[in-house]
């Protein structure tokens, strides 16, 4: 009986790895090829015709198939198949246009039943009619032209969700396949890894890494998923131990984490421009914080954590009680805004960085400081501490671009002063203006720049205080939240205290979140209605009409939003 899928591999937390079943003898209900065709709009490989004659498949795939791009076919992904017994399935699910599902629309080459994404490995050796012989080199990696495809823009979603993708295949044995060919197993080197696992795996919620490590050294894996594994490997949270704490000021610690996981393999561990680290540490890992990176990578990294006046426990936690050998969780965040926005700022458009710092805001800004050194991009240093004595790090800043102001010695950072006007020639803006320090100083810098006209992408704020509180002052709202993959609608009420993210968790929607600040994007949700005031900085440009960062952004109006 077809069925909605409920899978949605990107909410599962897998602990461990069943092995596939194997999938019965299997008969070609058709075999399939096609040349490019508009797909409304666009060139595309997807329409194939089902042929009764016998088919030559050569070690590229079948005679007279064709690709637009060649990286959907080639020797790793010459033959592509999906179970027939899927379009049933899809024709139950809520598409617009449920005939549209019809054997073959997925673009496959092979259409047979029995075999799916759950009893087929990476790996497995078919033996297809008397000659030839496939390899199940990796599952399909579904793009946005399904959508298209089916007319139904939850099409993709769907089929990542549900991990019916389909699959691809090398050509080990070249030779005749037709209609009604039996598909044969002739070996399974890596029973552990179906299609089906491959996806969990990479896609999971959460995962064991030694899951990711072993998919990333499976053999017959292609290049495409083994880096979409060395990604998993980096993004994910992982465990690392204090190895050395020093204080650089009266209230500043400078703190060392070693990887303790150490049969884990991390490829390229730089850590990315504007990267962070979200840490858990403290009884149970209950304490979450995020902190700039001082230095390091992802084997070894640095944090400069100042103590809090403030503190809502976490600083004093580490400059107190955190020893050295403990454990800690990290997860890296990143702000792909300010990679958005630097990509503009190219050496011709920008003639220099201004970095206005207030206290520990410092240690934002230490990577970007050793990039301009090392490429050698105009940029000065503003740094305003309360004494010489309280400045962190200033050993990682030439003197020659740094300018102290301490309070203790009367010397004032004046914002107005700092940030130049445009052009007189021409009008252009050409400085960049750095900011991370205490909320008033961020805010005199941002009304100045706005007054002067400065554009949004020549900005780039840090902010460290008041994570997951809403900000003094806010507005409650009301905020109808649609579900659409459980189909149900929620109302819910977000208090002037609390912030959206804070109150979606609580009313049990499994949210996924970084920093708490605004700065990486992760915690965003599309808004279906109503008016929003930004408050943060983590949305690109081409989202900020449609989105909301839950974690800081809030509404004007009731507002409707959508949960997927
Ligand atoms: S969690 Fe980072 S922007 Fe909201």
């Amino acid at each position: 009986m077809p069925s909605i899928c409920d899978r949605n591999i990107t909410k599962e937390v897998i602990t461990q790895l069943e092995h596939a079943p194997q999938p019965p003898k299997s008969q070609l209900l058709e075999v399939r090829f096609g040349a490019v065709k508009d797909l409304h709009g666009e060139p595309s490989g997807i329409f194939k015709e089902p042929h009764d004659e016998a088919i030559y498949v050569g070690l590229t795939g079948l005679a007279g198939d064709e690709h637009v791009y060649a990286p959907h076919g080639g020797v790793e992904r010459a033959v592509m198949q999906y179970d027939a017994d899927h379009y049933a399935d899809w024709r139950c699910e809520s598409s617009p246009f449920p005939d549209l599902f019809q054997l073959g629309d997925f673009g496959e080459n092979l259409v047979a039943t029995g075999m799916t994404e759950a009893n087929v490995c990476v790996g497995d050796l078919y033996r297809v009619g008397k000659e030839v012989v496939l390899q199940v080199s990796e599952p399909r990696d579904p793009c946005y032209k399904l959508n298209k495809r089916f007319q139904w823009p939850r099409a993709l979603k769907r089929i990542t969700r549900t991990g019916r993708v389909g699959w691809l295949m090398r050509v080990l044995q070249t030779g005749y396949i037709r209609k009604g060919d039996e598909m044969v197993l002739l070996e399974r080197p890596h029973p552990q890894w179906s299609l089906l696992n491959v996806k969990r795996v990479v896609q999971g919620k959460s995962v064991p890494l030694e899951l990711v490590q072993e998919l990333m050294e499976l053999d017959v894996l292609t290049e495409t998923v083994r880096g979409y594994a060395a990604k998993r490997m980096l993004t994910a949270t992982k465990r690392y131990r204090l190895v050395s704490a020093e204080n650089v000021t009266s209230r500043v610690k400078h703190l060392t984490f070693e990887l303790d996981e150490h049969n884990l393999v991390i490829h390229k561990p730089t850590f990315p421009a504007y990267s962070f680290a979200k840490i858990d540490f403290g009884p149970d890992f209950s304490i979450s914080r995020s902190y700039s990176i001082v230095s390091g990578d992802m084997n070894r990294f640095t944090l400069g954590v100042a103590l809090d006046d403030n503190t809502r426990g976490g600083s004093s936690y580490i400059h107190s009680k955190l020893a050295l050998g403990d454990e800690i969780r990290m997860t890296p965040g990143s702000d792909p805004a300010g990679i958005e926005a630097e990509e503009k700022c190219t050496p011709d458009a920008i003639d220099n960085r201004i970095i206005i710092i207030g206290g520990i805001g410092v240690t934002a800004f230490l990577p970007s400081i050793d990039l301009c050194e090392a490429q050698n991009l105009p940029y000065e240093v503003h740094y305003a501490v309360r004494s010489p004595e309280d400045a962190a790090f200033v050993d990682r800043i030439p003197s020659s671009r740094l300018k102290l102001y301490a309070k203790t010695q009367q010397k004032r950072l004046d914002v107005q002063e700092l940030i130049p006007p445009p052009s007189e020639s021409d009008g252009r803006f050409t400085t960049r203006i750095f900011t991370c320090g205490p909320n008033r100083l961020m805010d005199t810098v941002r009304e100045h720049a706005a007054r002067l006209g400065y554009p949004p992408h020549l900005l780039h704020f840090e902010s460290f205080e008041g994570a997951g509180k809403a900000a003094k002052d806010s507005k409650p709202f009301n905020v109808t939240v649609h579900d659409e993959e459980a189909g149900r609608s929620v109302q819910l009420r977000v208090e002037a205290d609390k912030t959206l993210l804070r109150t979606l968790r609580d009313a049990g929607f499994d949210m996924t979140y970084l920093c708490e600040r605004g700065g990486c994007g992760a915690c965003k949700v599309a808004v279906a209605k109503g008016e929003v005031c930004h408050n943060g900085m983590g949305l690109l440009e081409k989202e900020r009409g449609d989105y909301m960062l839950s974690c800081v952004d809030r509404a004007v109006t009731d507002i409707e939003i959508l949960y997927d």
